[in-house]
């Protein structure tokens, strides 16, 4: 097992993910990981030895989990990406919604080979290993990684001459072939497949369908921080209407406007009862601030710990420091069992 792999997921808390396990409490055996995006908390809470279910509303996320938290042994062979890639490239579902739109005609014609073919690998764990592989490739390609960016300036920051003039990058990566990001991949997603001996599960379910299913000593709570960047339909509804060849609707429980979410925090804090405990991940800068937040908390239980992570994150080399505070609400639920 050689770690977590290069997911690149916003929002994504792998640098804390070990600080954020490091808190739950001891006398835990099961936790869900309620939003669980790319998947780096479930990951660290397998490592520790916890049994995972890990839930997101996005089915591309559900397959990074079914590669690794709920997968404990199966891998990709190299000739597994042959059968992924042979054949013609075709004119599909990608090529008719997005040619031009996300990448060239040639591009989306090689992703509907990909996606027809992806059928013909006859393990569950391998699909999703694949999905995972081609979605490391077409965010290598897309500039920002997130898909709202417009053809324009997609086109321009792919135009490595002009990427170089404007920005000393030329960004060659995203000129790479499906195939090139796909092997360079391989093995990093290949050697993050350990057991930790448990029956870890995935789901892809809206967080509340996934409360009525999932039972867990602690429920962990990373949901979009209203009032920053977290459009995650956007960033990423097209790699599942790829997947399921049919275009993505935003998600009707939306946890991203300002507007909304403390009526969204009471709905979902009101809902956990059957958790023995709670932990909550915020920031500083998100929307309702830390104290209102609180106050919404103290609604449903008495015993509530915050922790703080602060960031300090490189620019050019010097140590600068960023006055976001990571959050990490822990609750110990005086009403659980009644
Ligand atoms: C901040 S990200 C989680 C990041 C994750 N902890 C990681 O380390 O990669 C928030 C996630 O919530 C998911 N999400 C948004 N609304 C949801 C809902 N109603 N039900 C379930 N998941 C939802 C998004 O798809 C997104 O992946």
């Amino acid at each position: 097992m050689n770690g977590y792999p290069k997911v690149n997921y916003i929002g994504n808390k792998e640098k804390i993910a070990d600080w954020i396990v490091s808190l739950i409490p001891q006398n835990a055996e099961t936790f869900f990981d309620a939003f669980s995006g790319g998947a780096s908390v479930s990951y660290a809470a397998k490592k520790k030895g916890l049994c995972v279910y890990s839930n997101d509303i996005l089915r591309i996320n559900y397959f990074l989990a079914k590669s690794w938290i709920e997968n404990n042994n199966i891998t990709l062979t190299e000739k597994d990406v042959d059968t992924l890639f042979q054949g013609v490239p075709f004119e599909g579902f990608m090529y008719r919604e997005y040619a031009n739109t996300y990448y060239y005609p040639d591009e989306c014609k090689t992703l509907d080979l990909l996606r027809h073919n992806i059928e013909s690998l006859n393990d569950e764990y391998k699909k999703a290993l694949a999905f995972s592989l081609i979605r490391r490739a077409m965010i290598r390609k897309m500039p920002y990684s997130r898909f709202t960016i417009n053809w324009s300036k997609i086109q321009q920051l792919r135009d490595e001459k002009f990427s170089y003039e404007h920005y000393k990058r030329s960004r060659s990566y995203h000129n790479k072939s499906f195939k090139y990001h796909v092997e360079d991949n391989l093995s990093a997603y290949n050697n993050a497949v350990f057991s930790n001996r448990k029956e870890n599960k995935a789901l892809n379910l809206d967080v509340f369908d996934a409360i009525d299913k999932v039972s867990a000593d602690v429920i962990y709570m990373d949901p979009p921080y209203a009032g920053t960047m977290n459009d995650y339909h956007g960033f990423y509804g097209v790699l599942d209407s790829y997947i399921n060849e049919e275009k993505s609707r935003p998600f009707d429980n939306n946890f991203q406007s300002k507007d909304t979410i403390s009526e969204m925090f009471e709905k979902l804090f009101g809902k956990l009862k059957k958790y023995r405990y709670w932990m909550l991940s915020y920031n500083s800068k998100a929307k309702p601030a830390k104290d209102e937040l609180l106050s919404i908390i103290y609604k449903f239980a008495k015993s509530v710990e915050v922790f703080e992570m602060p960031y300090a994150y490189k620019v050019t080399g010097k140590e600068k420091k960023q006055k976001d505070i990571e959050y990490l609400f822990r609750v110990k639920n005086d009403n659980y069992g009644k």
